[in-house]
């Protein structure tokens, strides 16, 4: 293993001058491309599991990192790479029998209606391939996303992603946004009587509005659960109802497993099944965890689907794309996930965190709303129980003293309030109990006078002045 040559401090100004273009205001640094706790990064020299260790060989436990998805550094992983590696690595344009193996081990995974496979290296990639696959299919434009959205850094997902384009030049016109079916403070909320139909409906009136303009619908496109849209779990059923007028249009359903696809949910290997067996999305994509933190990904699709990309006579061809190396890995991932038996661990540890996070939301009113599947877990923190205001300076406070307690978590959400649980799938009931008696500790106070967060007397701490 290489030495952590360079000090902490020598890294961050190194980093500061060379990647992406640094802003300076007000003692704030701000910079294209972010690192995690900016005014006090952590530097990461190597990770085990759910582990990750700094330059001074400090144990931090990682309860984001949903691309380390068998667990970081993971010793059969690392083989599978390595033994590939020393015997082949090239494109797909030879006979590779990584590559249909690893095919044929996707689609056993998924339902039949979607057997037709391509590679690619990145979610972006891949969510990009799929509206070209949409467009192609249905001849139509336009796409309809939901509200907070974020389904990559390409143009043209930039395009399709709000979260995005709200702070750019805007939405395109071929871009419809519809409200995000998210029942603790979304526009139907757990009182409504039917917010599955309503939140349906709310599609159906865009597509609707967009006919009326002469706009054709050619894909609906959705993370299976939205995760930067703050970890929700749309109700069951929304995604028949919406499929059913997006087809209808003659559009396609797009499903993005990119972040929350592999077992994540425990009793499901793709998020999409929560919504129950009778829904089958036209494409899926994933990505992120598919490589244990190789870049792969994957484009999922029906026969149909693939047949019309396929008559426009114009090659699909990724250089990388379904390499050997890549194909080893995914298969591997796969290896893993059955011989650890992984979905069944996230569905008991996550059941497990999920009742320890709930007992804490009857202590410490700053906590509104638990909710989750298996290892996908969102904690949305409030002001006020009225008002569902997000608590949005307190959850940075919390992660920020989290990590101070060596504990990694993050906030998502478009008020930045919900606290995202998707650490590595071996994450145990340890960890749970540790990262839970630690969040009750710090909510509490009892280790920082300064910090009230209980009752919502915020006063800022070290931490919240520095930037
Ligand atoms: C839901 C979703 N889709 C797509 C992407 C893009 O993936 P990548 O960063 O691998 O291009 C991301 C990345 O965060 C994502 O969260």
């Amino acid at each position: 293993m290489r030495p952590a040559q360079r000090s902490r401090q020598e890294t961050l100004a190194l980093r500061r001058q060379l990647i992406g273009l640094l802003l300076l205001s007000d003692a704030c640094h701000s910079s294209s491309c972010k690192l995690f706790f900016s005014n006090d990064p952590v530097k990461i020299v190597k990770a085990k599991g759910q582990y990750m260790y700094d330059e001074n060989g400090r144990r931090y436990l990682d309860c984001i990192n949903n691309v380390a998805h068998v667990g970081h550094c993971h010793p059969d992983i690392v083989k599978a790479a390595h033994e590939q590696n020393q015997l082949l690595n090239t494109n797909s344009r030879y006979l590779h029998d990584n590559l249909v193996d690893y095919a044929e081990r996707l689609s056993k995974t998924l339902p039949e209606k979607l057997c037709i496979f391509y590679f690619l290296n990145s979610g972006s990639e891949a969510n990009d391939l799929a509206l070209r696959l949409a467009r192609q299919y249905t001849r139509h434009e336009d796409v309809i996303v939901l509200d907070h959205a974020y389904h990559g850094h390409l143009t043209s997902l930039i395009d399709i992603s709000p979260y995005k384009f709200r702070n750019l030049e805007g939405q395109k016109e071929w871009v419809h946004v519809a409200p995000v079916p998210d029942t603790y403070r979304g526009l139907y909320r757990e009182d409504h009587e039917d917010s599955v139909t309503a939140y349906a409906n709310e599609v159906k009136n865009i597509i609707e509005q967009a006919h009326k303009r002469g706009r054709k619908i050619a894909a609906f496109f959705v993370e299976s659960l939205p995760s930067v849209g703050g970890q929700i779990i749309p109700p069951a059923g929304y995604f028949q109802k919406v499929a059913e007028h997006v087809h209808k249009a003659g559009g396609v359903f797009i499903a993005d497993e990119i972040q929350v696809g592999f077992g994540r949910v425990g009793k499901h290997f793709w998020a999409f099944q929560l919504q129950g067996e009778d829904f089958i999305p036209d494409i899926v994509t994933m990505g992120k965890p598919i490589g244990n933190g190789h870049p792969i990904a994957c484009v999922a699709t029906t026969k149909e689907i693939a047949e019309a990309f396929a008559a426009t006579g114009v090659e699909y061809f990724n250089t990388f794309g379904g390499n050997p190396v890549s194909c080893a890995i995914g298969l591997a991932v796969l290896d893993v996930i059955e011989k650890e038996h992984l979905q069944a661990h996230a569905t008991e540890v996550g059941n497990f965190l999920m009742k320890l996070l709930k007992e804490q939301k009857m202590k410490h009113p700053i906590i509104g709303d638990v909710r989750g599947s298996g290892l996908f877990i969102g904690v949305d923190l409030i002001k006020d129980q009225a008002e569902r205001t997000p608590a949005t300076a307190e959850a940075e406070y919390l992660i920020t003293r989290l990590k101070e307690e060596y504990i990694l978590l993050s906030t998502d959400g478009p008020g930045r309030n919900v606290l995202k649980f998707k650490p590595p799938m071996c994450f145990s009931m340890e960890d749970a109990k540790f990262v839970v008696d630690t969040i009750d500790k710090l909510l509490t106070g009892s280790t920082d006078q300064n910090c009230l967060i209980e009752g919502c007397c915020w006063t800022a701490s070290k931490s919240m002045l520095s930037c």
